[in-house]
């Protein structure tokens, strides 16, 4: 019996792929560091699936390359690496992971969120430093206090929903803008809608989780910024370029805001001697919002099961472009 060819392109959980080899032939990129478009070209130019990474770019070159190509499953809620539209032109269903991520990036930006208001990174830092020379000091170290403020959330989908949930739990006041208002969840855990400027001007922290689509591209800017308040501290665990990066600095730097806490950055991976480096009110992590053992785990084997449903002609678990069925006859 013919057995499918499966690409997947980054190192993934062991049980995944053994999900994956009892239903496909299956190769693996085996470098840490991604493969470059052309490597990418190579690698899935006679597949009949693709196992993809946040790193992997999906264009017209590529899917031109790869043309026996019938499923595309990414490891990651975000799709802006995909050309969906056109994925769906060709008949090809995009799997990704929604939903079994949310907990765990939440999780996240509440950390990103503490530890930027209570200078937690700066303060050890200076400790491991030996600057530690006067045990304590009524003025030494004053950070934002958290609990009692309020919180701003742009994209109120599953990610920031989780965030409002934690904050309640920290008796913030909960206001959102997103794309679409949600009265039921105002209803149940009395948050409040408001305009994006609102939000802006009235969060003590504003945390951002919309997609990065041609609309949140610098969705926060210099105008944007310069509405928050000067107390007020970004945390953005969206994707890098929702928030233009030189507008940012300028920001921290000029006091427009008091603080940033970073999971994304544009560019990823921030160049070592970017000036963002040298702030002491920044927190900078590496893109680990989902990377827990257990979530990074349930997503691997959803991508995989999203995989080889592509791969038997069947409706995926949770698929990104759901019109493209019409077409499939599924
Ligand atoms: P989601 O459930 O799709 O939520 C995104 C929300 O943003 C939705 O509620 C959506 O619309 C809203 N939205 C879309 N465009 C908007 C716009 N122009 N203005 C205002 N709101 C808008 O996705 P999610 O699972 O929460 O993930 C959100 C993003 O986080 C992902 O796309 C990804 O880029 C990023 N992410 C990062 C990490 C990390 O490691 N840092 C991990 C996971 C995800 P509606 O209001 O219509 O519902
Ligand atoms: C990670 O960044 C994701 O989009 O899942």
């Amino acid at each position: 019996m013919h057995r499918p060819r499966v690409y997947v392109t980054r190192e993934i959980f062991p049980d995944a792929l053994d999900l994956i080899e009892k239903e496909a032939e299956l190769e693996v990129w085996p470098e840490d560091v991604p493969p470059t478009p052309e490597q990418l070209r190579e690698a899935l130019s006679g597949v009949d699936g693709a196992l993809i990474n946040v790193m992997d770019r999906v264009d017209a070159v590529l899917l031109d390359a790869a043309p026996n190509l019938r499923v595309i499953s990414q490891v990651a809620v975000g799709l802006d690496n995909v050309d969906v539209a056109l994925a769906t032109q060709r008949g090809i269903p995009v799997g990704y992971t929604p939903g079994v991520l949310a907990k765990a990036t939440a999780d996240l930006a509440f950390a990103l969120l503490l530890a930027t208001a209570r200078r937690v990174v700066e303060s050890d830092k200076w400790v491991r430093e030996g600057n530690w020379e006067i045990a304590h000091h009524p003025m030494f170290w004053l950070g934002s206090e958290v609990n009692g403020s309020t919180l701003g959330i742009l994209g109120l989908g599953g990610i920031g929903l989780e965030v409002a949930k934690r904050a309640l739990g920290f008796d913030m006041k909960v206001i959102y803008h997103s794309r679409t208002r949600k009265p039921e969840v105002e209803a149940e855990l009395g948050l409040k809608y408001t305009t994006t400027n609102k939000v802006l001007a009235q969060a003590d922290f504003l945390s951002i989780h919309v997609p990065l689509t041609p609309e949140t591209h610098h969705l926060i800017g210099e105008k944007e910024l310069k509405k928050m308040k000067p107390t007020s501290i970004l945390v953005n665990l969206s994707r890098g370029p929702v928030v233009d990066t030189d507008a940012l600095c300028k920001a921290l730097t000029k006091g427009w805001i008091a603080g940033a806490g970073l999971d994304v950055f544009d560019p990823e991976p921030v160049p070592k001697d970017h000036p963002v480096l040298g702030l002491d009110n920044v927190v900078v992590l590496p893109h680990i919002g989902s990377a827990s053992n257990r979530s990074r785990r349930e997503m691997c084997l959803l991508a995989a099961r999203n995989l080889l449903a592509g791969l038997r002609g069947e409706r995926l678990e949770e698929c990104a472009n759901p019109e493209v069925y019409q077409a499939l006859g599924i």
